[in-house]
């Protein structure tokens, strides 16, 4: 529309000032703001800017593959992606505690993102100079809430990057700071990218890691990338992406109970789906889905998804529950 490709072109502008000709790094988390912002910079000063993907083996299924084939597709960015999922697994190992998981996806994000942007420093040929800015999606409703303050990274959650050192210490390039998450939604279309990312629903940063409950193992993700897969797809299908905020779908992997699938007894776990109805996930209901759609998200879990021989559904409000499980 008029307006939006009004805010691209201004924003254009606005980093072509600000960036003159250094070279620009931006992370991808998989999510709505950074993708944006990303697109918006590729925009502005195309292959100045190099976008870092970093793996960490917790998104959903399909997820990475969004940003390494459709948003690179979409946006011509370079990228650099870097598969980390077997150091943050190996750092997840035994980890039980929703906090330690936390502290763990954080402290192995700076790390493996540090790393990249020194190497990505070094490809530059000059000797770090160069690289001075690195973009963050940092929505309006986020400026507002800290005090309006800008100019160091600093982290909103640990999914986004701080804590970096010295000599990596970056200028910020903000290009969605005036803009609410339905205008940067729309700003992404206008830039072209894929609508599944651009209307993602919220997706917590540490990923499928704290919708496991107990530890995080390769075979655990599997199941519920699988079982959220499906989830996902039949709500979809019914209409539903729009209603509901966002449905977590959890793995009680501590959990068996007895089932009986195919030709016989199984000992699997159980799922919980959580689909709530939210404005700002501070407080929250969960949703009244209709019984046939979650009949179909039952069968098709249980029948395809062979570790999984039970489908719950979780009827609480926040509060007293929090959307999420851990
Ligand atoms: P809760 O579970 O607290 O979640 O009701 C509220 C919203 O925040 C998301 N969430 C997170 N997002 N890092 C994130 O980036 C986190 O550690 C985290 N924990 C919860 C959750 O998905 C919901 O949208």
């Amino acid at each position: 529309t008029w307006t939006m490709l009004n805010i691209v072109e201004e924003q254009v502008e606005r980093v072509r000032a600000q960036v003159g000709d250094k070279r620009v790094i931006c992370a991808l988390s998989g999510g709505v703001d950074s993708a944006v912002a990303g697109a918006l910079v590729q925009r502005a000063v195309g292959e100045q800017l190099t976008c870092v993907f970093v793996d960490h083996g917790l998104l959903r299924k399909g997820e990475a593959e969004q940003v390494e084939k459709d948003f690179v597709a979409a946006t011509g960015a370079v990228l650099k992606i870097v598969d980390a999922q077997d150091r943050f697994l190996g750092a997840l190992a035994g980890v039980h505690d929703p906090e330690e998981k936390r502290a763990i996806i954080g402290r192995e994000f700076i790390r493996v993102f540090e790393q990249a942007a020194r190497e990505v420093v070094a490809e530059s040929g000059s000797g770090g100079e160069e690289v001075r800015y690195l973009v963050q999606g940092t929505l309006y409703p986020d400026v507002v809430e800290s005090g309006g303050g800008s100019g160091a990274a600093n982290i909103k959650s640990h999914h986004n990057v701080g804590g970096l050192p010295e000599d990596l210490r970056f200028t910020l390039v903000e290009p969605l700071r005036e803009l609410f998450k339905d205008e940067v939604r729309k700003v992404g279309e206008e830039l072209g990218l894929p609508v599944d990312m651009v209307w993602r629903q919220p997706f917590p940063g540490p990923g499928l890691a704290i919708r496991i409950i107990g530890d995080v193992t390769r075979e655990r993700l599997e199941i519920l990338r699988a079982a959220d897969g499906i989830a996902r797809e039949e709500l979809s299908r019914a209409g539903l992406d729009r209603d509901i905020w966002q449905c977590p779908v959890v793995l009680l992997a501590d959990v068996r109970s007895v089932g009986v699938q195919g030709d016989g007894r199984t000992y699997g776990h159980p799922v919980v789906l959580r689909p709530v109805s939210s404005e700002d996930a501070m407080t929250a209901d969960w949703s009244r889905v209709p019984y046939e759609v979650l009949a179909t998200i039952s069968n098709r879990i249980t029948n395809e998804v062979r570790e999984i021989n039970r489908v719950t559904l979780d009827v609480t409000s926040k509060p007293p529950g929090t959307i999420e499980w851990e």
